[in-house]
């Protein structure tokens, strides 16, 4: 288990009256109570802000859990939410993305605009043999036809799967064949800290492995030149001038239980798990979590800095914003390039209203002092948040005061790629605890109890649950429902209640804090990875014969990564050969997955059934007691 900051905080904040009185959900409280009187009639409540060409049914069919399905019958298309419905009315000159660029180029879409180049890309798509159903891989940087392909694909009820441009070319093989994808979209290469990254070389090697591929589209957004294979690569803006390629497509007619999106992410064990979402329960939570948490009005301008290519980036980029007819920025590159003032340039320059980010980019823009974004007018800024690891209170009150001046709401949002939107965040009416993504979101009863399923007393660590469920939660694991079930739904199988994967306490006032994961998961800088993806990433290098990987607490990055190899007979250890392992996992799983450090060893601690004691290497590397070793077997 990750054991992160978190303290017995007595500390509180309170919104101030006006946050309190102009918000959309002004009491939480009530509002939580009624909810979880009647989840249905609150859920159907929230879906009829939305629109559907046909009613649904039944709200929830709970007649095969934990396969849930909600507004059965319902027909619609998130695209038809975030688009087609908003250029009908005063929002289609309303600004809908914009964004900039590492090397400060620059785009904005209008709703119009937006709705346009989706059409377009649509009917591009449906040229290559893209259907409904069909899985479409997409890989890029952080560009705007990154979104415009996602609503591309819902728009014609294709399955899209995202796989994050941090990711290298084995990860993203594996992640097309999965999926039996045989359009791949990518870019030329995309701006990082002034570099390229060359994510078309990248694609190509995945698609040599992954050979399932037909057709990859290309969007230049470096224009440096890169390999393009006739008959099977195309270049976006060419496909976009084809007549073909008309800005006039007719939204698909979708079942509110079709799939929208495969997402993978990293479990505990073996090939990342693609968590599947689907159109009609996912818009209704996004936007609802999106709308009541960050209080989201029409005049502001709301900026996630996540990547689209995690779960962040899909409901909080993408699709919640669109479907509330926000204004949404997006921006390619990193926090402190060229200066470390580069966000604070931008929120000043954009008259940014919400800027939600994760502890780890705080952490690493807090190091560089206040002097940086004190140079700035901030105060377009209404609301803060932060995601995907806990957030220690030091960056917490950084936050509060330096950016926020002490006046803003801080939305510290727990939830996961399987629950696609908030479970436990404050609403703008709560008191906030630094260190606490505080109380449940209205519809989820979220608890943290022992092994047994008994509820633990405040201050007790447990394993945190939702014990209903909710209509953005993950269907099922694609291609593989059984291991949905047995990942989730196992340890609490008599009460049916879902397992999050993380340890948590609440406090005497029902706040939950988070602690970190129980499983095989690491979250360096709030990414998420799988021990195994960077053991068998180590393993694949000739020199290693065993690998046994951890992660040990950081102060910028949340963790880091720990690996210890066993050498196959025949190769000597050097720092050479660190580097070299450690560029061969760069290459093989991608630069997130680095270890900052790599040792060798000639055993590694393991139980006598073989299973490797993560725990007490981290005891070792910590220098920590190694506690119960009675089944160690070294
Ligand atoms: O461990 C929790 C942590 O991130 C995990 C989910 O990771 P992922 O599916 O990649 O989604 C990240 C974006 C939602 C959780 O199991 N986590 C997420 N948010 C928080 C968090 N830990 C503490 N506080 C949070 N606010």
């Amino acid at each position: 288990m990750d054991e992160s900051f978190v303290p017995a905080t007595t500390e509180w904040y309170y919104p101030s009256d006006a946050v309190v009185h102009n918000a959309l959900v002004p009491d939480y409280e009530a509002t939580y109570a009624e909810a979880m009187a009647d989840i249905e009639t609150f859920w159907a409540q929230r879906a009829k802000t939305l629109h559907w060409f046909e009613p649904w049914q039944q709200v929830l069919d709970r007649s095969n859990p934990p396969f849930y399905q909600w507004f059965v019958g319902g027909k619609t298309n998130i695209a038809y939410n975030a688009l087609d419905r908003h250029i009908k009315t005063w929002r289609k000159n309303k600004v809908a993305l914009i964004w900039e660029g590492e090397n400060g180029d620059k785009r904005t879409f209008s709703y119009w605009r937006l709705w346009q180049e989706v059409n377009k890309f649509a009917n591009v798509l449906k040229s290559l043999g893209v259907k409904k159903g069909d899985r479409v891989t997409i890989y890029m940087g952080r560009v705007p036809e990154l979104p415009i392909a996602m609503l591309a694909c819902a728009k014609i009820g294709a399955i899209h799967s995202v796989v994050y441009g941090g990711f290298s070319e084995h990860a993203l093989a594996d992640r097309i064949e999965d999926a039996q994808s045989r359009v791949l979209v990518t870019c030329d290469g995309a701006w990082l800290r002034g570099n390229i990254v060359e994510l078309k070389q990248i694609a190509d090697e995945a698609v040599h492995r992954s050979p399932v591929v037909e057709h990859v589209v290309v969007v230049r957004r470096t224009g440096h030149e890169v390999n393009m294979q006739h008959g099977r690569d195309f270049w976006y803006h060419d496909l976009m001038n084809l007549p073909i390629a008309s800005p006039v497509c007719e939204t698909e007619v979708m079942d509110a239980e079709d799939p929208l999106f495969i997402l993978y992410t990293s479990g505990t064990t073996g090939k990342p798990k693609g968590i599947l979402h689907t159109h009609g329960g996912y818009q209704v939570y996004i936007s609802t979590t999106l709308e009541w948490a960050f209080d989201l009005k029409d005049e502001d301008r709301w900026w996630c800095a996540a990547d689209p290519g995690w779960i962040t980036g899909h409901s909080y980029i993408v699709y919640g914003p669109h479907i509330l007819g926000a204004t949404s920025f997006m921006y390619e590159g990193a926090p402190n390039y060229p200066y470390p003032n580069r966000w604070w340039k931008m929120v000043e320059e954009y008259g940014i209203s919400h800027l939600y980010t994760a502890p780890t980019a705080i952490r690493g823009l807090m190091r560089f002092g206040d002097a940086w974004p004190n140079r700035h007018n901030l105060s377009s800024l209404r609301m803060l948040g932060t995601v995907g690891e806990p957030i220690n209170p030091e960056a917490w009150r950084w936050y509060y005061n330096v950016i926020g001046k002490g006046k803003l709401p801080i939305i510290d949002t727990f939830w996961q790629t399987e629950s696609s939107g908030f479970l436990i965040c404050p609403l703008p009416s709560v008191g906030l605890k630094p260190g606490s993504a505080t109380r449940p979101f209205p519809g989820i009863e979220a608890d943290v109890v022992d092994e047994a399923g008994n509820s633990c007393p405040p201050g007790t660590e447990g394993y945190l649950v939702i014990k209903n469920p909710w209509p953005g939660m993950l269907r099922t694991i694609y291609g593989d429902p059984q291991r949905m079930v047995n990942q989730y739904f196992s340890q609490f199988s008599h009460q049916g209640w879902y397992m999050a994967g993380d340890a948590a306490r609440k406090d005497e006032d029902g706040y939950f804090y988070i602690i970190g994961r129980l499983d095989e998961v690491i979250k360096v800088s709030g990414y998420r990875l799988g021990t195994a993806e960077v053991e068998s990433g180590l393993v694949s290098h000739p020199a290693v014969a065993e690998a046994a990987v951890i992660g040990v607490p950081d102060e910028v990055r949340g963790n880091v990564i720990y690996a210890y190899c066993i050498l196959r007979s025949g190769f000597q250890p050097s720092e050479e050969l660190v580097d070299k392992l450690k560029e061969h996992v760069r290459h093989e799983v991608g630069p997130i997955a680095v270890p900052s450090r790599i040792e060798i060893v000639t055993s590694l601690p393991k139980t006598k059934s073989g299973k490797i004691m993560r725990r007490v290497l981290k005891a070792r590397a910590m220098g920590q007691p190694e506690g119960d070793t009675s089944t160690l077997e070294e």
